[in-house]
């Protein structure tokens, strides 16, 4: 990969260039306890059928987890929900949902309250995405609402509004 100065970007430093929204993903596992991660690889695909993809890392303790599910779901989060985007990002995974407001949606999985908008998902497929995993749901349920949203970028949280 070469820059226009000759230097040679990483990957991951060029794409902390371009700004994304941020999500959290999440399900239930068998025994029914909320688990899930912060992901800002989080994009649409098909609007028939209506298709969105995340790519979920292999080091991840979700990614088994996550790919033994039918259902999951994307919370995209508001321009207000710094901690819960970073929390979500910490280890250990367990205790995540303790301090956050949540709900189910109505395939119950967990959806972060305040959230900007959320997807409720069923498992469509999963594609090699090399050390990731690219996770296709179909969607649906779907809510949204006017508020700002959260954003990244070169490593920083911010809101698009007040
Ligand atoms: C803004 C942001 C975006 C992230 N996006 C992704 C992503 O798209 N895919 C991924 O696998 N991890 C992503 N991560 C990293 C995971 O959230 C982090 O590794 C988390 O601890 C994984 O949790 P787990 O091991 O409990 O699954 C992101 C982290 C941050 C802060």
């Amino acid at each position: 990969m070469r820059g226009s100065q000759d230097e040679a970007p990483s990957l991951r430093g060029v794409m902390g260039a371009y700004p994304t929204g941020v999500t959290i993903v999440a399900a239930r596992d068998e025994g029914g306890e909320p688990f899930g991660l912060t992901v800002n690889s989080f994009t649409s695909v098909s609007l028939d059928p209506p298709l969105v993809l995340v790519c979920i890392s292999h080091a991840s303790t979700s990614h088994d987890r996550l790919l033994a599910t039918e259902d999951f779901a994307v919370s995209l989060l508001a321009g207000d929900q710094e901690a819960i985007a970073w929390r979500f990002a910490q280890e250990p995974s367990e205790g995540r949902f303790d301090d956050a407001r949540w709900t189910s949606a109505p395939s119950g999985a967990p959806v972060l309250e305040d959230a900007l908008a959320w997807l409720d998902c069923r498992m469509h497929e999963v594609l090699d995405g090399g050390d990731h995993s690219i996770v296709v749901g179909r969607v649906v349920e779907a809510t949204a609402t006017d508020r700002p949203a959260l954003l990244f970028h070169r490593g920083r949280l911010t809101s698009t509004g007040p």
